[in-house]
Parts: structure tokens; C-alpha cells; sequence
């Protein structure tokens, strides 16, 4: 059974096969979506972009982006300077190990912003 592990809460939790990103978080009680995200977001339907994570390590263990999910990050300021490793929760399966930071900040003035 593959691993996901939370960085920033510091928990570790096994999951089927195929099990998708943002259910296993929230049936785990980690808190996947920051501020009023909490009570707006589109509850998985990959239109809110709320609920992105980076996956810090194990990106080959996840499911590939669909079209749903590249459009929706192809119009997020958030999604620049980490296309390697930000992903929406609620479009992603876990097949294998992967390290996972929840609510990761905007990284507008960053090194790859404009780069
Ligand atoms: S819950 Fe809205 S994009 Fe994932």
C-alpha cells in the first residue's frame, strides 16, 4: 500500500492503490485548503484550483495530469515556478510513495517568477 506523508503536519498515512489525493487527506484531517477555501472550493471537481498541494517527492507515483487539471493550472499565477511538482489534490491518485506539502504559498517574487 503506498504512503503518503504530510510534511507540514507531520503525518504518514497508507492508502490503497489508485486512491485519490484529496479524499485520503481529509478523511485523514488533514486540512488541505487554506482560509475560506475551507467552505468554498468546488469539492473536487478540479474548477477552484484551492485545493493544490506540491508533491515533494514520488511525482512519478502519481496518476498524469488530465485536461481538467492542466487548464486549470495553465491560468494560476500559483502554478508558476513549480510545474514539476504542484498538483490539484482532488485530480490526483496516489500508486505509490509520495511526500506531499499542503497549502504551499505563492511564490510571486521568487527566483522563478520571472524567470
Ligand atoms: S477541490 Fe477545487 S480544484 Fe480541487
Amino acid at each position: 500500500m503506498p504512503t503518503i506523508t504530510f510534511t507540514n503536519e507531520k503525518k504518514e498515512i497508507q492508502v490503497p492503490a489508485g486512491a485519490n489525493l484529496r479524499k485520503e487527506a481529509l478523511s485523514a484531517g488533514v486540512a488541505l485548503y487554506p482560509g475560506i477555501h475551507k467552505i468554498a472550493n468546488c469539492h473536487g471537481f478540479g474548477s477552484c484550483g484551492s485545493c493544490r498541494v506540491l508533491v515533494t517527492k514520488g511525482m512519478e507515483n502519481t496518476s498524469p495530469r488530465g485536461i481538467i487539471e492542466a487548464a486549470r493550472m495553465a491560468v494560476s499565477l500559483a502554478y508558476i515556478g513549480n510545474e514539476g511538482t504542484m498538483r490539484l489534490a482532488c485530480q490526483t491518485k496516489v500508486n505509490g510513495d509520495i511526500s506531499v506539502t499542503t497549502c504551499p504559498p505563492l511564490n510571486l517574487f521568487g527566483d522563478n517568477f520571472f524567470s
